[in-house]
């Protein structure tokens, strides 16, 4: 046997949004949180790791970057899956004594401001518990990665139960539907051009949680009653119904981060417009067709079905005109110059080039093990 482990894992977004720590060494949320998992055909980490008595110490390669192994979440969950190994007696004292090495690259642009964290501790949780042979539930340890890494070891549609034990034992993901179940959802990722320095998502939530009296109104009012109607329209393959707890839920996270003080600012101007393109969207066709939600960037992620793709594909290019030869990137887009939709639209198109492309991808599967020979 050789002592290769290779993973693939998803991104996810999430329509209900995780926002606040309750204990921030162990990543406990103050809320549940609700996502989709989308395609790793389209999106993914990468991740190979390997134990060998001749590594000297534990290394890390980030895309194709030699970078040190003191990034403390790192070591948590490297720390955590061996004392697992170690209580659940699956690999020999011999193999644990052994330094490792991992090799993890993202197949989209970190720069994009992606949730690229979330899949490279999902993937990286994936492959160590492969490696190390464990049987446990993997959300749990992803989550002392990155807590939004937990959710990306499911397919489908996944939930994060915040939990309520201090030590973190029931903070834990589970799927709310698998990837099958609502075949025709879709996303389109509208990476805005953008050169602003951000707050990270971990600075942001923490000067949140100290700051904004609108973060425990939400946690203690809008959030239990929006994750379990939003698991209700999921199951029922409910759109109108999904679309609009996850635009009222990214509203009710970005008015948070503006009731931080001082306040974190992530949407911008083209953030804006695309919020009053989709409401213009759907107002003219008198039903809720598409869905907006922004994570801790400028970037839109769109929820829709399938047979809306052509209609508003055709709305994002001419609102946005481009001078890029491949605006839509990942799956293969269907007619995307239509112009019946455009005919009644009330607004103007803007100017050239503010968002760089959009990347087209649908709902898909947790992560894969691509080879362990
Ligand atoms: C806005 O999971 O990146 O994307 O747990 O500190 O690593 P840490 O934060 P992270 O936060 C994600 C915040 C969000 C909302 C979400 O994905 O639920």
């Amino acid at each position: 046997m050789s002592d290769i482990v290779t993973v693939i894992a998803p991104v996810n977004i999430a329509v209900i949004k995780y926002w606040g720590k309750r204990d921030e060494k162990l990543i406990l949320p103050l809320n549940d949180s609700v996502s989709a998992t989308l395609d790793t055909s389209v999106m993914c980490a990468k991740t190979s790791v390997c134990a060998r008595p001749d590594i000297l110490e534990n290394e890390i390669w980030l895309n194709g970057v030699h970078s040190s192994f003191c990034n403390q979440r790192l070591q948590n969950c490297l720390t955590e899956i061996k004392a697992i190994a170690r209580n659940q007696k699956s690999v020999t004292d011999e193999f644990l004594s052994w330094n490792v090495r991992i090799c993890s690259v993202n197949n989209f642009p970190t720069a994009a401001g992606l949730a690229s964290s979330a899949a490279g501790y999902a993937c990286l949780v994936a492959a160590l518990a492969k490696l190390y042979k464990i049987q446990s539930d993997i959300s749990k340890i992803a989550r002392m990665g990155s807590g939004s890494a937990c959710r990306s070891v499911y397919g489908g549609f996944v939930r994060w139960h915040a939990g309520v034990n201090p030590d973190g034992s029931d903070s834990i993901a589970s799927q709310v539907a698998d990837s099958s179940h609502w075949k025709e959802m879709r996303v389109l990722i509208l990476v805005v051009a953008d050169t602003k320095k951000h707050i990270s998502s971990s600075k942001g939530m923490t000067c949140s949680v100290e700051t904004s009296e609108l973060l425990k109104y939400r946690v203690e009012h809008s959030v239990p009653k929006r994750v379990k109607d939003i698991c209700e329209a999921i199951k029922d393959r409910n759109f109108s119904n999904f679309a609009e707890i996850t635009m009222k839920d990214s509203n009710q996270f970005h008015a948070i981060c503006l009731d931080t003080y001082p306040p974190c600012v992530y949407m911008t101007d083209v953030s804006h417009k695309i919020v009053e393109i989709v409401h213009k969207y759907n107002e003219i066709n008198g039903d809720v067709k598409v869905a907006y939600t922004f994570d801790a960037g400028p970037n839109a992620c769109l929820y829709l079905l399938e047979k809306d793709i052509s209609d508003v594909l055709s709305l994002i290019r001419h609102m946005f005109p481009t001078s890029s030869n491949e605006f839509v990137k990942g799956l293969d887009a269907p007619e995307t110059n239509k112009t019946d939709v455009l005919k009644d639209f009330p607004m103007k198109p803007l100017e050239k080039d503010l968002i760089k492309y959009v990347i087209y991808t649908k709902v898909g599967d947790g992560p894969k093990i691509i080879n362990d020979e």
